[in-house]
């Protein structure tokens, strides 16, 4: 099968497709003829030598996938069966022809989206449904900031937090990004080049400050996350593109505000967490993709591209270029 594949660590000229071994599924777990699949940070965080894959995990990239079921490994419960569309969660692996993953973490393609669509959402998705509902225990009537409000993470986030009755507030680099984050739900929107998101969240929220915050920058803004948070808020960390290191009284500012400070990662958990996950996933949040559910929740896809411009694609979102998700299609 064809995979994408780098010799070693560096910028995205070290990528192009290799021929590789067919995986075949292990105990309890599926092999998924892979459709589509999306790009991820930590894919271009992987392809630098900044992010290993964790232990037991496949080493090809792609944290995400959408295809068809084509085998059924030993000891599977009969939840699905040969043929059946479906879309995964996964450590690694989904950016080859094939991939094979335990049965517990496909998820069904709701009804009306296309298998590029429902490649878009599994790493974003549940990351955002985790982050907000089982680390930051998001309530009604909360404001949320949540940074990078264009990613694929934050357009995922904005439309989650509205359906749980919180009012989104989001940070970005450009006017674009914070008119399409407003589209999807922002209650407002702060460019970070231009103004002191920390003021204007003040601003916003009447001197009370945010409940939760959504932060996947780290270094650059703890200074003025910890401004913004409300009395005994909830900030939820989770990536580092601003960087890891902190110079000041973070422990003193965010002890004043009683605040708590989370931290997450979903790649390194482990098979029984995600199981969970996806389900709870499954049940709460999939039939809200449906025309009929008032929440319509909509996956944002930024651009496709066909495998073989793996490179361009990795040009395009390190270059902070896009608005939501970057898909995959793979040859079939
Ligand atoms: N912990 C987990 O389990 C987990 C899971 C999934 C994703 N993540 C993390 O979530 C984040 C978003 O991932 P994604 O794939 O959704 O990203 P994405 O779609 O590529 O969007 C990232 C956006 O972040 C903004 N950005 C980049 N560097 C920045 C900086 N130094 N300061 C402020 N903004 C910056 C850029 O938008 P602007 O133009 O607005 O600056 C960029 O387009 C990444 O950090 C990723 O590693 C973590």
């Amino acid at each position: 099968m064809l995979a994408v594949h780098f010799d070693k660590p560096g910028g995205p000229e070290n990528l192009h497709l290799k021929e590789v071994a067919k995986p075949s599924p292990g105990e309890g777990e599926v092999l998924l003829k892979v459709v589509a699949s999306a790009l991820n940070r930590a894919d271009l965080l992987q392809r630098q030598g900044h992010y290993a894959p964790p232990p037991g995990a496949c080493n090809i990239l792609g944290l995400e996938a959408s295809g068809h079921v084509v085998e059924l490994g030993p000891g599977c419960q009969g939840h699905w069966k040969i043929g059946d569309p479906a879309m995964v969660l996964l450590p690694g692996g989904g950016q080859a022809q094939y991939v094979t993953v335990p049965e517990g973490f496909l998820m069904p393609i709701p009804a009306g989206l296309t298998m590029l669509q429902a490649a878009a959402i599994p790493e974003a998705w549940l990351t955002a449904f985790q982050l907000l509902h089982l680390l930051g225990n998001v309530q009604a009537g909360d404001s949320v900031l949540i940074h990078a409000g264009s990613s694929g993470v934050g357009t995922a986030a904005i439309q989650l937090a509205r359906m749980a009755g919180a009012i989104p507030l989001v940070t970005a680099g450009s006017q674009h990004k914070l008119q399409m984050a407003e589209k999807l739900g922002a209650a407002a929107g702060f460019n970070y080049k231009e103004e002191d998101f920390s003021e204007a969240t003040l601003k916003f929220t009447k001197g009370a400050g945010v409940n939760l915050i959504l932060d996947c920058i780290g270094g650059s803004y703890w200074e003025k996350n910890v401004n913004c948070l409300a009395l005994d808020g909830r900030w939820v960390l989770y990536g580092l593109m601003g960087g890891a290191d902190v110079s000041g009284p973070l422990f003193s500012k965010l002890l004043f505000k009683r605040g708590s400070l989370i931290t997450s990662l979903l790649r390194s958990r482990d098979k029984k967490y995600k199981q969970m996950l996806v389900k709870s996933f499954t049940e709460q949040i999939l039939p809200h993709f449906s025309m009929e559910s008032p929440h319509r929740l909509v996956p944002v896809l930024d651009r496709v591209y066909a495998m073989t411009e793996i490179q361009a694609a990795h040009v395009y979102m390190e270059t902070n270029r896009n608005m939501g998700k970057i898909v995959l299609e793979l040859p079939q």
